[in-house]
């Protein structure tokens, strides 16, 4: 049994958690299910990121001690993930004792390549992120992700010798020893790798004081990317444990907003520590509402919960792993979102459940001697290559084919001809089709592959309620 690694970003817990958070966790839980299903041993970590300005800011805005509304925002993740369906292993919060103890033994490790010296330039804190002379220009001083404008800092920091890795890095990237995908991203980020300068990884505690303490300067905390990005070793044990059952990681999955983060600064994090880079670095777009960027100013904030208490977790993984793509920005409307529910889910596969179902138990068939399905090359291939949406509609044309194998064959035309035998052939065939494809949405809608499994087993009973009643 083959070891298999996954990790998501770790959000911040300034806030609820967004319909967009959600794809992080979806597309992991997806390819963890997979590779069980390949035989592999998953370990899945999730988490929250804790500490920084922004975070400390919300909570006294609030007015409520910063400690506890951590700890109450990474609850409300937790919740949330298990709302999703998502099965992980591992969740770590950047304000756990293992984690800040681990992290600063990192940044020991690290210490050839970082030194002081002073910074002047710009900060966005929507972002958490150092802006370039370059880009404070472009962007005429304003964040164009936070619509804030860039805070001057002028502040003595640690920096990380970014220089000392640029190359090796860029090597790596070109030569796809970390793949980035999707791949056309591959030159965005080897032009920012060019343009990237030493990174500035602490602040001074006159200015932040949530964070974790760099060790042997009692005046500076860590940048939270620094410490958030270790998070997929500490989690590990590292660097107090072997790592190298789980490390490097086969998988790690990002939104394409901070994959900049994961393929510059955390390869040469890696590489300092003497580490091996992750193999993947998987960039999911964003999901939009109505087209546009969700913003509390334009009122169009999706709240994922009201999704998932309307429709149920089913109904969520569904449109967001089938109708938001794997790679690109895709949009959310609840029209778009109640059309798939009800000419998909509850026609196309709660329909032909109920339809086979039925058949089956008006002509007491049974299956007996059910096989294992196999897993057909087309959709291994598509899901080892990450394109989960493709081998989502992959096994989608599979419920389709076997409606239409339905209407082709007539079943119940047979039964009034008496064709006994045929009919027996064809519900054997129907049912054996439907297992099958039950096997392939296993990853994508585990509770309803299961009770697929369920009703055709043994005695086949139609359910009593509609798999997905109409609304
Ligand atoms: N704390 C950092 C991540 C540190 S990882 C070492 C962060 N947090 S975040 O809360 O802003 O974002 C967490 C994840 O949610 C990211 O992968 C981000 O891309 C994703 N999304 C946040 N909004 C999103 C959408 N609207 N759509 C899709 N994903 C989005 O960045």
């Amino acid at each position: 049994m083959a070891k298999f690694y996954i990790t998501t970003a770790i959000p911040y817990v300034n806030g609820n958690p967004h319909v967009g958070h959600a794809m992080d966790y979806l597309l992991a839980d997806v390819c963890s299910r997979y590779q069980k299903m390949l035989g592999n041993d998953v370990r899945f970590q999730a988490g929250t990121d804790e500490h920084g300005n922004k975070i400390f800011q919300k909570a006294k805005e609030l007015n409520v001690p910063v400690q506890e509304y951590v700890d109450e925002n990474a609850r409300k993740f937790q919740d949330f993930i298990a709302k999703l369906g998502v099965e992980y292993t591992d969740f770590i919060r950047t304000t756990d004792e293992d984690h800040e103890r681990r992290v600063q033994k990192v940044w020991e490790k690290m210490t050839d390549h970082i030194y002081l010296a002073k910074y002047e330039g710009w900060y966005c804190m929507g972002c958490e992120r150092y802006i370039t002379d370059k880009e404070y220009e472009e962007n005429h001083g304003v964040c164009p992700d936070h619509q804030k404008p860039y805070e001057k800092l002028s502040e003595e920091n640690h920096y990380f010798r970014l220089a000392d890795f640029k190359d090796k890095v860029k090597k790596a990237i070109e030569s796809h020893e970390v793949t980035i995908l999707p791949e056309y991203r591959e030159k965005e980020i080897l032009k920012l790798l060019e343009e990237s300068p030493d990174v500035s990884i602490s602040r001074p505690k006159s200015q932040l004081t949530w964070g974790v303490p760099v060790p042997g300067d009692e005046d500076q905390v860590m940048y939270v990317w620094m410490d958030a990005l270790s998070n997929y070793i500490t989690v590990l044990g590292y660097p107090e444990n072997d790592i190298s059952e789980y490390w490097p990681a086969p998988a790690q999955f990002v939104g394409k907003d901070i994959l900049r983060f994961h393929t510059i600064l955390w390869p040469a994090m890696l590489m300092a520590l003497d580490l091996p880079l992750p193999k993947v670095i998987v960039s999911h777009g964003m999901v939009l509402s109505n087209g546009q960027k969700m913003s509390k100013s334009i009122g169009n904030v999706i709240d994922p919960i009201e999704v998932l208490d309307k429709h149920g977790t089913e109904a969520f993984r569904y449109y967001f792993l089938r109708h938001v793509d794997t790679f690109a920005d895709s949009d959310f409307t609840w029209d778009k979102f109640e059309d798939s529910y009800n000419n998909e889910l509850a026609n196309d596969l709660g329909n032909l459940v109920q339809r086979l179902a039925t058949m089956c138990k008006k002509n007491e068939f049974s299956l007996s001697g059910a096989k294992e399905p196999e897993i057909p090359e087309e959709y291994k291939n598509l899901m080892n290559d990450f394109r989960f949406k493709d081998a989502f509609d992959y096994t989608w044309e599979k419920v389709q084919a076997i409606n239409k194998e339905i209407d082709d064959k007539k079943p119940w035309a047979l039964a009034k001809e008496g064709k006994k035998d045929e009919l027996e052939t064809v519900l054997g065939e129907l049912v054996q089709n439907l297992l099958a494809t039950a096997k392939l949405l296993e990853p994508f809608l585990p509770a309803t592959a299961g009770r697929i499994q369920d009703i055709f087993a043994g005695e086949i009973l139609p359910p009593e309620e509609p798999l997905f009643p109409k609304q």
